[in-house]
C-alpha cells in the first residue's frame, strides 16, 4: 500500500513537471486542458495551445483557463518543441498535414498522444518519424469529466511516458490499456456510444410526450431514469442483465416491454451497429494510411 503511494505521489510530482504542447485546439483539446486543470495536476502555464489559424479560439482558451497560447509561426514551433507531451488533437481529415508540420517541431524523445480517431501508430510514425506514440480512443464524456478512453502505445515508449499519459487521461474520465487492434472496437463501442444512448433517449422522451407528458417532464424523467440505471450497474457491481431481470416480473409491465422490444430484435440492432462502426473505424484508418507524404 505504502509502496503504491509513493508510487502514485511519484506519477503526480513527475507529471507536474512536464510541459504539455497541444496541436489543434477543438473540443477535445479543451476537455482535457479543463480537466487537467480543474484537477490541478499541472500548472495552466505548462500547457501550450497552438491551432490551425483560429486564433480567437486560442485567445478564449487563454483567458479561460490561463493556458499558453501563440500562433504566430516562430511562436508554435517555440512552444511545441519546449513540450514533453505533444497532444494531437486535429479532426482526421488534417491529421497527416498536422504530422508533416510536427516532424520539424518536436524535440528528441518527446511522446507523441493522438486522440484522432483511427489514426495508427504506424502512419504517425510513418509520416513523424520513430517518435514515441501514444494512440488513444476517448469520447465526448471526456468533457464532464466522465469519459470513457481505450489507450495503447508503441515500443518506444518509457514507463514514465506510459504513466503521465495515463494520468492525463484519467484526468477526464475513465482509461483503459488495450491492444492496438481493439481500438476500432473501443471506437464502435465508446467512441460512437454516448450517441446510441441519445438515440434510445431521444426514443423515450418522445413516447412520453406522445403518452401525454410535457416535454420538461419526459425530458427529466428519462434523464433521470439513464443516469440512475448506469450508476446501479456502477454501484452495485451486478450485471445489467441481472438487474433487469430483478425489474422483470413474469406478466408485467417490464416484460410486456421487453418482449416488444424483441419482437424488433433490438439487442442484435444494437450489436450490429457497434461492429458496423468497428468496421467504419478501419476504413477511415486505412483512409488516413493511404495519405503519401
Ligand atoms: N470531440 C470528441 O468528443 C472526440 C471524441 C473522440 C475522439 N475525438 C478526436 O479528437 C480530434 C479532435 O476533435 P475535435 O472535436 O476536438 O475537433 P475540432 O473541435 O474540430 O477541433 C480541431 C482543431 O484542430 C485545429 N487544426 C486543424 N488542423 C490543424 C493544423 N494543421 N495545425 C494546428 N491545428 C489544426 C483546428 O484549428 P482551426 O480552427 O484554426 O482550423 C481546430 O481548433 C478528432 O480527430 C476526433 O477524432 C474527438
Amino acid at each position: 500500500m505504502i509502496l503504491m503511494d509513493n508510487r502514485h505521489a511519484h506519477i503526480t510530482d513527475s507529471f507536474r513537471s512536464l510541459r504539455i504542447g497541444i496541436y489543434g485546439a477543438g473540443s477535445m483539446a479543451e476537455a482535457i486542458i479543463r480537466g487537467l486543470t480543474e484537477k490541478r495536476l499541472i500548472a495552466p502555464d505548462r500547457i501550450a495551445v497552438v491551432n490551425r489559424s483560429n486564433t480567437e479560439r486560442l485567445e478564449e482558451l487563454q483567458r479561460r483557463y490561463g493556458v499558453a497560447a501563440d500562433n504566430s509561426p516562430q511562436g508554435k514551433v517555440q512552444l511545441l518543441q519546449a513540450a514533453d507531451i505533444v497532444l494531437i488533437a486535429v479532426k482526421p481529415k488534417d491529421a497527416a498535414g498536422a504530422l508533416a508540420e510536427l516532424k520539424t517541431c518536436l524535440r528528441p524523445g518527446a511522446l507523441l498522444l493522438s486522440v484522432v480517431a483511427g489514426l495508427s501508430i504506424a502512419t504517425m510514425q510513418r509520416i513523424a518519424g520513430p517518435v514515441p506514440v501514444v494512440r488513444t480512443m476517448p469520447n465526448t464524456s471526456s468533457s464532464i469529466g466522465l469519459g470513457a478512453t481505450g489507450v495503447c502505445w508503441s515500443d518506444e515508449t518509457t514507463v514514465d511516458q506510459q504513466e503521465a499519459a495515463l494520468h492525463l487521461l484519467q484526468a477526464v474520465g475513465y482509461a483503459t490499456v488495450v491492444a492496438e487492434h481493439d481500438l476500432n472496437m473501443i471506437t464502435g463501442l465508446s467512441g460512437s456510444g454516448p450517441a446510441y444512448v441519445y438515440y434510445l433517449m431521444e426514443a423515450m422522451i418522445a413516447a412520453g410526450i406522445d403518452g401525454g407528458l410535457s416535454a420538461e417532464q419526459a425530458r427529466e424523467l428519462t434523464v433521470q431514469t439513464v443516469r440512475g440505471a448506469a450508476e446501479m450497474v456502477r454501484l452495485t457491481g451486478e450485471e445489467p442483465g441481472e438487474l433487469r431481470r430483478k425489474v422483470t416480473s413474469p406478466g408485467g409491465t417490464t416484460a410486456a416491454a421487453i418482449e416488444t422490444l424483441e419482437q424488433y430484435q433490438f439487442q442484435q440492432a444494437l450489436r450490429s451497429a457497434i461492429h458496423r462502426a468497428e468496421a467504419r473505424a478501419q476504413e477511415m484508418g486505412e483512409q488516413i494510411g493511404r495519405v503519401t507524404f
